[in-house]
């Protein structure tokens, strides 16, 4: 039995990231399900290090602390997240492990950190809801996107968010990797990490992202692999 996520729920006016007090609040114990949520973050956090902005009260910043830890758990948020997004916009993609793109932009990014080796992990969405993209920083403005949503759609947004993640975060392994599959951003595309470049060629049963190179098929586990210039 999955309890429901969402409570007890912390909200914060500002913060520096909602993913560093929810670690906190689980090294305290808290206990799964547990929501923090802010309106504005100084240093939101992204992937490999990455930062995270929004303008404040537009976007949904969220984190919640789960112990029960599914092994497919970073592709079923992204599958949670692009269902959701697909009632407002279209077409969504993910593009592997885990961004969310509508139409070609970046409308969430999700960030899982923690120590699954104690049970625990911090699951973090940025989700942009109701952000206008002439209020991004020019450097972001080019890639990110939004639901275009009032600001007022915030709370039902999250509560619906909710209860797609809780869904797929009990789904069969089968149904995570096919929700994934079925939007796949990289296949058939150029990829490219470190020095290194090929051809998105599906995800593997383990969540393994799959590219084909000169030198034969590569997997990869995670980490920096950037979708390449398309011609
Ligand atoms: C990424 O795509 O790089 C992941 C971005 C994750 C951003 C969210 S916003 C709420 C939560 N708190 C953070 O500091 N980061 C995540």
């Amino acid at each position: 039995m999955t309890a429901a996520l969402g409570s007890p729920r912390l909200h914060l006016r500002r913060t520096d990231s909602t993913n560093a007090r929810a670690r906190d609040l689980a090294q305290a114990g808290a206990p799964h399900g547990t929501l923090v949520t802010a309106t504005e973050q100084t240093a939101g956090r992204g992937r490999q290090g990455r930062t995270w902005f929004a303008p404040p009260g537009d976007a949904l910043l969220l984190s919640v602390v789960l112990r029960e830890l599914p092994r497919l758990l970073p592709l079923a948020a992204g599958a949670a997240v692009a269902e959701l997004c697909e009632a407002h916009v279209e077409p969504v993609a993910l593009k592997w492990p885990n961004d969310v793109l509508a139409d070609g932009r970046k409308v969430a990014g999700i960030l899982v950190e923690g120590r699954p080796q104690e049970g625990w992990v911090v699951l973090g969405i940025g989700l942009n809801v109701a952000v206008d993209l002439a209020d991004l920083p020019a450097e972001l403005r080019g890639r990110a996107g939004t639901l275009g949503l009032p600001a007022d759609a915030l709370e039902p947004t999250l509560a619906r968010l909710l209860e797609h993640v809780a869904a797929w975060l009990r789904a069969p392994e089968a149904a995570v990797l096919a929700a994934v599959r079925q939007r796949d951003a990289l296949l058939g595309q150029p990829v490219s990490w470190g020095e290194q470049s090929g051809t998105g060629a599906g995800i593997d049963a383990d969540g393994r992202l799959l590219v084909d190179t000169a030198a034969g098929r590569v997997t990869l586990d995670a980490g920096e692999v950037h979708l390449g210039r398309s011609g």
